[in-house]
């Protein structure tokens, strides 16, 4: 059995050569927004959403890596355009993301919410390369309005006001949750799953984003800014609906813990190969970044 560490730093390598491939040259002109979309996009970001994507499609037996690897890196670009506008002055206002000055401190405002736009375009052309719209329908809806969108926007309605366990949990299943579900999906769509592995893996990615966000809700309150790469603290400030403002630090590690065991448990079916996303499973819960 791979160590997770091995299994992670070995993905991401193949993400980010396919990413550097995928994304326009920063001498083409505009040369700033390919420069804006490079600048965010290349560097320490985990490659969490893609990996998952891919061991997901390898443990369900799908072979060949053209289709999956530009679905796989599509996530991570949509990803990383929410980051991009998550961290803009009228969203949560931050000024350090992956290790360096957010996109907007770095360029300008303008250029942060073109490169996100321009991320995302790049993102469907990618996913309409594979010649699949099954995949193109899954994601467009995973990151709409009912979905990623549609988290952001309670996250920040919810700001300064007081809110129940039922918003906050609505919140990180939708702006965190929507994405990583889709893309443990995709994965198994790609792969050809039937209909009982891919409900399995859904429910399995439905836990593992939600406590994918309650960690990193965590992290925000005790982690170390130079491992996480990026500023802490800030939910506190902003009052922002998470699980340790309601339920305290103690508490929210152990729902985070009883997501990750359930999620763990939705895979059971899928037999012993699974332990790679069971291994994923418990890095959501180890990580310090
Ligand atoms: C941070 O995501 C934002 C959330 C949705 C919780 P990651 O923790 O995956 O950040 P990167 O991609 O590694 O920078
Ligand atoms: C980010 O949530 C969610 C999206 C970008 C969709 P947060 O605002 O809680 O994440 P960080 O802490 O800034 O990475
Ligand atoms: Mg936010
Ligand atoms: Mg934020």
């Amino acid at each position: 059995m791979m160590d997770v560490k091995q299994y992670l730093l070995k993905k991401k390598k193949v993400i980010d050569e396919a990413l550097d491939c995928f994304l326009p040259q920063p001498d083409v002109y505009p040369c700033s927004i390919h420069q804006a979309m490079r600048y965010s996009v290349m560097g320490t970001g985990k490659r969490f959403r893609p990996i998952l994507t891919v061991a997901t499609f390898e443990l369900l037996g799908g072979e060949g890596d053209g289709d999956i690897l530009r679905a796989a890196c599509a996530l991570e670009l949509i990803h990383t355009y929410s980051l991009i506008h998550d961290d803009l002055p009228c969203m949560d206002d931050d000024a350090w993301r992956r290790g360096k000055p957010t996109l907007h401190k770095a360029f300008d405002e303008s250029i942060a919410v073109l490169a996100g736009d321009a991320l995302s375009a790049l993102a469907f052309e990618l996913l309409a390369s594979t010649g699949r719209s099954d995949i193109i329908h899954e994601v467009a809806k995973a990151i709409g309005a009912q979905g990623m969108v549609g988290g952001q926007v309670v996250d920040i309605e919810t700001e300064g006001k007081p809110f129940s366990s039922k918003d906050v949990e609505y919140i990180h299943s939708q702006k965190t949750g929507a994405l990583i579900t889709v893309a443990a999906r995709i994965g198994a769509i790609l792969a050809g799953a039937g209909i009982q592995e891919l409900t399995s893996v859904t429910r399995f990615g439905k836990d593992l984003g939600l406590a994918f966000q309650i960690v990193d809700d965590i992290l925000n309150l005790e982690g170390e800014t130079d491992t996480l790469g990026k500023s802490t603290g800030t939910d506190e400030k902003k009052k922002k609906a998470t699980y340790p403002a309601l339920f305290g630090l103690e508490h929210s590690r152990l729902e985070a813990q009883r997501f990750i065991e359930k999620a763990k448990k939705e895979l059971d079916m899928l037999g012993t190969s699974a332990y790679i996303l069971k291994a994923l499973a418990d890095f959501v819960i180890q990580r310090t970044r």
